[in-house]
């Protein structure tokens, strides 16, 4: 069998900057015992003034190399950020990372919601397993709160600032990342937006100045999507829910992850829950969830993880692999 692209290295920030739920019970009409009920967060990092997407970013990588070395980065070949907040519409901040750390590599910004990073690994498997590339760097990195109405408490305290990133190259067998799931209903447009260039949606809808969501809608969209998505995913792989040692889903509310959970029939202990930490990262929830498995102890070399999220779009993506069979491990 021919090897598999897989994640060899992997960095995580979240800026210093903590709002509490008190912070918000000071700001507006809210609650900590609301907000905790309903989503399961309590902090959330918030960069700094003059902290961008492209910093975080960076950070990112920063831990990686601190992980793992210098070396982690030799012949990285194509550097993709998954994000909703670049710094600019162009150039692409996969670029202002590029030039950051010097490689010599490709660069390009990648647009799908919070699953972009998952979308990100999809794509960095298909270079890695097709030869296209040698080493792929892919990044979620979101500077969220800039683009807030902090007037709104239905948005405002759900989300949160971070940044997380992986080094993508061929494993031996049985490492690697298996079967994706990647998929999009643009007809629910409408449920979660903010304006770039555009004025409106097809259907005429005007586009949001700030993050606009309809929760009650997305919530419903993401429990039935977590459930079809890792399900397909598992069947795809092979594998059967109890083999999976580690669930670690998106990480925008507690009550969803909870519902996901429960219909793979997976005991607490194996999910990833950081959403109380960070609240809602989009591109970076997921791997800064690694990231935390990663520094309790609870991922070892074999185990297999089932990934998934949900986000604008809409949009879905989920991910069995095997983690390890990195060359400096
Ligand atoms: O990664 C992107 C994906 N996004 C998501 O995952 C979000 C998915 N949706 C959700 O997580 C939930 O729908 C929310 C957490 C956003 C909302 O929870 P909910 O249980 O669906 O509440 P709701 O929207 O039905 O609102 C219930 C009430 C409303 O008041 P009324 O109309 O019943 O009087 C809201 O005005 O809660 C009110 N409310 C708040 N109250 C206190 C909304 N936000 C707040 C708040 N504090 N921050």
């Amino acid at each position: 069998m021919s090897k598999l692209a897989g994640i060899t290295a992997l960095g995580a920030y979240a800026p210093s900057k903590v709002l509490t739920n008190a912070d918000f019970e000071a700001m507006m009409d809210t609650s900590d015992e609301w907000i905790i009920t309903r989503t399961g967060i309590k902090r959330r990092h918030i960069a700094a003034e003059d902290e961008f997407t492209s910093h975080l970013a960076i950070s990112s990588v920063a831990d990686l190399i601190r992980r793992h070395g210098e070396g982690a980065l030799a012949g990285v070949d194509m550097v993709i950020v998954a994000t909703n907040t670049p710094d600019a519409l162009f150039p692409a901040t996969a670029a202002l990372v590029q030039d950051h750390f010097g490689l010599k590599a490709g660069a390009f910004d990648l647009l799908a919601a919070c699953p972009g990073w998952l979308y990100a690994l999809s794509v960095a498997k298909a270079y890695v397993e097709s030869g296209m590339c040698r080493k792929v760097l892919a990044i979620g990195a979101e500077a969220l709160t800039k683009v807030m109405d902090w007037q709104d408490r239905a948005t405002a305290v759900l989300f949160g600032d971070g940044a997380g990133a992986a080094v993508v190259e061929a494993v031996p067998a049985p490492y690697g990342l298996k079967s994706f799931v990647l998929g999009a209903d643009g007809s629910g447009a409408n449920q979660l937006h903010i304006r770039a260039v555009g004025r409106c949606l097809p259907s005429g809808e005007p586009l949001a100045e700030h993050l606009y969501m309809n929760g009650r809608e997305v919530y419903k969209f993401a429990v039935r999507v977590m459930n079809t998505a890792t399900i397909e995913a598992l069947q795809r792989s092979g594998l059967h829910s109890d083999e999976i040692a580690l669930f670690v889903p998106h990480q925008a509310n507690l009550r969803i992850i909870e519902a996901a959970r429960e219909r793979l029939g997976l005991p607490p202990e194996r999910v990833v829950v950081t959403v109380d930490e960070y609240g809602n990262n989009s591109t970076a929830s997921i791997p800064l969830a690694l990231a935390h498995a990663l520094d309790a102890g609870r991922i070892s070399d074999g185990d297999n993880l089932l990934l998934v999220s949900f986000g604008a779009g809409l949009t879905w993506a989920a991910n069995v692999l095997t983690w390890g069979g990195a060359w400096h491990q």
